[in-house]
């Protein structure tokens, strides 16, 4: 089924073909109801081309438009804006052809597949293994795991990256002080636990930055690890099983799927980047390859010092040692060649904008990543405190991601058992073990809704009175929402996959609204899976819920349940069932499940 937003645009395509404009139809929706439902601003740059008046061009397209069975005759207004204002008759037609759900978790609500199915990376979470996960980990998990559920249901293959920080210096001084507090891990590596791997790191930083003879053998121990020495290789390889059990504990609870694919999987392909280089370099093909101060650096384009020299991305220091962005080029290498990505999108904090503004430069002008592939940084801003500030523990450590989500389960349960309505209260009918489930799901969805839905790029304060009120934008009142829905249909004795076909009527002003926002779920849909931008969906299913609440409003509504005739009773409670699969849909795209009773 194709979107409102399609036809639209199809059908102005073809009005501005029949008076010779080969144009973009620039339908959006509009902002303002004054304006109608959508409206097309194709005229103004038309009129333009054609040296024509912007309103005679947009006149001209109103006369060659064939629309009469979508739209009210379309308006014309301000410079050359054309203004459409859906007819309720096709709103109802839209919405019943909108197919039965079968079965609610392969539920697409009419939703249609990509026509071009990709190969995307999504690069997420990606922790760095030798501490444990703290909150900064938080938004990036969260962020990623949404981004990768929108292309999946879009219907791209997907591959969810966990690039972990896995190798490096620091995992010297880890294995060389693992070995002096658990020997045994020579003999047995598959038994380590480190049941706080937090103060197991800061023990290990005190002994290094206090003992000369340790810092030497940290030192070793990574030369010893990076020349293939099968004992530190397997201690290795314990230490970062032990660290990725710690993470997957959150990942499960999350419902993050992920792929663990870290920085020492590149080790071999980083020769790679470098023989490349160097090739391009002595061969004169490529003159952005170049030796700087000893370093072989690249210098893609734009990039300036403070002094205004050209800015080289670093690939090999003149040490010899590799970095950041050789590990990062050989991963674009693996994840271009092998596993034929079209799409890359990294979700990681905007402090490392300028590392993927260079690396994206660099790999293009190497040839590494042709036109035909994406890159995409999704930069996002910080979570702070509840007062503004950095994010840290009373004593200035910093917070485990744990703790945090531990606390926001603990809080939800407050909020449920202090203040949900009556007819939700979960001690009514649910026992301690669903209890406990339903404050899980209820406090971490409450944790990913409240990150989901601020700009990805700007900062906001981590406040759970906020992100747990069962008023306003928030898990808490979407989740009741649908709960809400669903059980009307309990109360109204149906079952709504069973709903019986009957035609969709919509009369009262509060109907047609709750219908055209149903019908923008498609629109919104394409934008999401082409700007990635999780508030999209947030601010779209919010808007949703309120509309709901409207509809069903005693006063400002419709009777439901008790409307009579029957046909009525059974369109409004096809609108009611609509809502409910748009909104478990959707909150399903953020990392959302719902529950069918609060
Ligand atoms: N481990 C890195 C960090 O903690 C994030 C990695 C992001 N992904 C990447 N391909 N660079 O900062």
């Amino acid at each position: 089924m194709q979107s409102v937003l399609q036809l639209l645009t199809t059908r102005t395509k073809q009005a501005l073909a029949r008076i010779s404009a080969e144009a973009d139809p620039l339908i959006q929706a509009s902002q303002d109801e004054k304006f109608g439902d959508y409206q097309c601003n194709a005229a103004m740059g038309v009129a333009k081309k054609l040296g024509r008046k912007p309103r005679d061009v947009a006149q001209a397209i109103v006369d060659h438009l064939a629309i009469d069975d979508m739209c009210e005759p379309p308006e014309i207004a301000g410079p050359g804006f054309i203004n459409f204002r859906l007819r309720p008759a096709f709103l109802a037609a839209q919405l019943a052809a909108i197919p039965k759900a079968a079965d609610l978790t392969a539920d697409r609500v009419g939703l249609p597949p990509a026509e071009k199915p990709e190969v995307v990376v999504v690069d997420l979470s990606s922790p760095n293994l030798a501490k444990e996960m703290h909150v900064g980990h938080l938004r990036s998990t969260v962020i990623g795991d949404c981004v990768a559920r929108v292309l999946e249901f879009a219907g791209h293959t997907v591959h969810r990256e966990n690039h972990v920080g896995d190798w490096g210096t620091q995992f010297g001084m880890l294995l060389a002080h693992l070995r002096h507090v658990k020997p045994e891990v020579m003999e047995r590596p598959d038994e380590l636990v480190i049941q706080d791997l937090e103060s197991f790191y800061v023990e290990a930083k005190a002994r290094f930055d206090a003992d000369e003879s340790f810092r030497e053998e940290s030192r070793q121990t990574v030369v010893a690890l990076q020349s293939g020495d099968p004992t530190a290789r397997r201690i290795w390889e314990a230490f970062c099983h032990e660290s990725l059990r710690h993470c997957h504990d959150i990942y499960r609870r999350l419902g993050v799927r992920l792929i663990d694919r870290g920085e020492s999987f590149y080790n071999g392909l980083m020769m790679e980047v470098v023989r490349r280089l160097e090739h391009l370099r002595d061969s004169g093909a490529n003159d952005a390859v170049r030796d700087s101060e000893g370093a072989l650096c690249i210098f893609p384009e734009g990039f300036k010092t403070r002094e205004g020299e050209p800015l080289p991305l670093i690939v090999r220091k003149s040490d010899g040692g590799f970095n950041y962005a050789t590990s990062d080029l050989a991963t674009l290498i693996h994840r271009v060649e092998t596993l034929g990505a079209t799409r890359i999108v990294y979700v990681v904090g905007l402090s490392q904008k300028q590392h993927f503004e260079m690396l994206f430069a660099a790999a293009r002008k190497v040839g590494w990543v042709g036109p035909r592939v994406r890159l995409e940084h999704l930069g996002f801003g910080n979570m702070l405190s509840k007062a503004g500030t950095p994010f840290k523990t009373r004593e200035g450590g910093t917070v485990k991601l744990k703790d945090l989500l531990d606390e926001a389960v603990a809080r939800a349960r407050k909020v449920i058992e202090d203040q949900a309505p009556d007819d939700i209260r979960p001690q009514r009918n649910l026992g301690a073990d669903q209890i406990a489930a339903v404050t899980e799901t209820v406090g971490l969805a409450a944790i990913k809704y409240f990150d989901l839905c601020h700009a990805l790029s700007s900062d906001y304060r981590f406040d759970p009175d906020i992100m747990l009120n069962l008023e306003g934008n928030t898990a808490p009142y979407m989740l009741y929402a649908y709960a809400r829905i669903r059980s009307i249909g309990r109360k109204a004795g149906i079952d709504f996959a069973e709903l019986p076909d009957a035609a969709v009527i919509l009369e009262h002003p509060a109907e047609i609204a709750l219908a055209k926002k149903l019908l923008q779920f498609a629109d919104v849909f394409e934008i999401l899976a082409r700007e990635l931008k999780p508030n999209v969906l947030t601010d779209y299913l919010y808007d949703l819920a309120k509309l709901f609440s409207r509809f069903y409003d005693k006063k400002l509504g419709v009777r439901v349940i008790d409307a009579t005739p029957d046909e009525l009773r059974l369109s409004r409670l096809r609108l009611c069932d609509l809502t409910a699969r748009v909104l478990r849909l959707g909150l399903s795209l953020l990392g959302i499940s719902t529950i069918e009773q609060m």
